[in-house]
């Protein structure tokens, strides 16, 4: 093995401590991706499991669960697990337990559409009344808001008797948390709405009820943007602001990404172009704003990419998506002394949101053992994705209704 390599491999296998005392095995992190695995009655399925298995035994450290609900009023789609009382616990137990395998760990990311929930299964409410093309919601009451501490404070509950190794609240991407930051959902005059003090207010009140719930020792995450990278959206100074006001929180890892999923703009998962990582720089500012572990997502590629990420001092771990579709053991490859790198599907001109479908069904794929025989193009994605979701919404509405 020559010096950089080994210096590499030091680095990546270094352990990382939390401040409630948990520790991840490496500095590899299975980004959050919504696998739409569920069941279509918020209940784990055997793909899913087997899914984050593979995970666990490709050596990531920690493994996170796209777009776990809450409730089951406002989901991102009709694939995503729900984290309610009367959920299948001994399925998530069981997904936890085999997400768990080889001293990995697996967390749900906690969420809460909002604004961009499915519209077949919901009646999507934001911080404040939209009405612009693709986007109409309702604002949310004051009474609303209020329940959302003690919701999240539930599911942080379940996930721990599910026996989950911690939470991830996301307040990215453009669902609900980060609509209440960004002041373009937020126009709302009272104390949930005006500088970033007040859009920030609710995520303090969850983050608080939370760590109430599921005590010291559990770790606690929070994902959020860098950017919006929309006009009149989250800026990069708001953004250093809430990595400020997050510092005098009792959060264990700050998960860094951007982009929304706000119809028309750029998000983080459906570029096709390698450009580097996204938010490495915006990362490097946060770190030095806070001790506590920051981590960023979002266009990495090699491990040459992640090793100086890491050597710069721009997190402390890094998460990734797509490199962990294209393989799942992606963290023992680049733990090994060789340490290839992924190779990226080139695409020509796929249309919107197709990307982010293929690596969709290629979580399908995983999930079931046949990625070897998985040859669907952007647009055959994209279709599979649709019409699958689609045939599940009456499942959903029979549940939750
Ligand atoms: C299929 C897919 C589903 C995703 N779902 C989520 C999600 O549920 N929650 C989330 O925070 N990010 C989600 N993302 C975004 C990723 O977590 C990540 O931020 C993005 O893909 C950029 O990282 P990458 O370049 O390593 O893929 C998703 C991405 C993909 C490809």
């Amino acid at each position: 093995m020559n010096q950089n390599n080994h210096d590499a491999k030091n680095l990546l296998t270094h352990p990382l401590d939390l401040p409630c005392g948990a520790r991840l095995k490496n500095r590899l992190i299975k980004s959050a991706m919504s696998d739409s695995l569920g069941d279509g009655a918020g209940n784990p399925t055997d793909a899913q499991m087997r899914l984050y298995e593979r995970w666990a035994e490709g050596g990531a450290a920690l493994s996170l669960i796209g777009e776990v609900q809450v409730i089951p009023g406002y989901p991102e789609k009709p694939g995503n697990l729900v984290l309610v009382p009367d959920a299948d616990l001994p399925a998530l137990q069981e997904l936890a337990k085999r997400g768990s395998k080889n001293g990995a760990q697996i967390w749900p990311q906690l969420g809460h559409a909002g604004a961009l929930a499915h519209g077949p299964i919901s009646n999507p409410k934001g911080p404040s009344p939209l009405n612009v093309e693709g986007l109409q919601c309702e604002g949310m009451s004051l009474d609303e808001i209020h329940e959302l501490p003690q919701s999240y404070a539930r599911a942080a509950t379940l996930a721990q008797e599910a026996s989950f190794g911690g939470v991830l609240i996301h307040a990215g991407h453009g669902f609900l948390f980060s609509q209440f930051l960004s002041p373009l959902f937020n126009l709302r005059n009272d104390a949930y709405g005006g500088e970033v003090e007040g859009r920030f207010r609710i995520i303090r009140e969850v983050i608080d009820a939370v760590r109430q719930a599921v005590g010291a020792s559990y770790p606690v995450g929070i994902r959020i943007n860098s950017t919006d990278k929309l006009e009149g959206g989250l800026t990069t100074v708001d953004a250093l602001e809430v990595v400020r006001l997050l510092d005098k929180t009792s959060v264990d890892l700050i998960d860094i990404s951007g982009g929304t999923y706000f119809p028309g703009a750029a998000s983080s998962s459906d570029g096709t172009a390698s450009s580097g990582p996204y938010f490495a720089d915006f990362a490097k500012r946060a770190k030095a704003l806070t001790d506590i572990p920051i981590v960023v997502t979002g266009g990495f590629e090699t491990r040459d990419q992640v090793v100086r990420a890491l050597r710069d001092g721009a997190a402390d771990a890094i998460s990734l998506g797509r490199a962990m579709i294209l393989n799942p053991s992606l963290a023992n490859t680049w733990l090994s002394d060789a340490g290839s790198d992924p190779e990226f599907p080139m695409f020509d001109a796929p249309s919107r949101g197709g990307v982010t479908a293929w690596y969709s069904m290629r979580l399908t794929a995983l999930g079931k053992d046949e990625e070897s025989r998985f040859d669907l193009s952007p647009a055959n994605a994209l279709e599979a994705y649709e019409a699958r979701d689609a045939g599940r919404c009456e499942t959903w509405r029979n549940r939750f209704s």
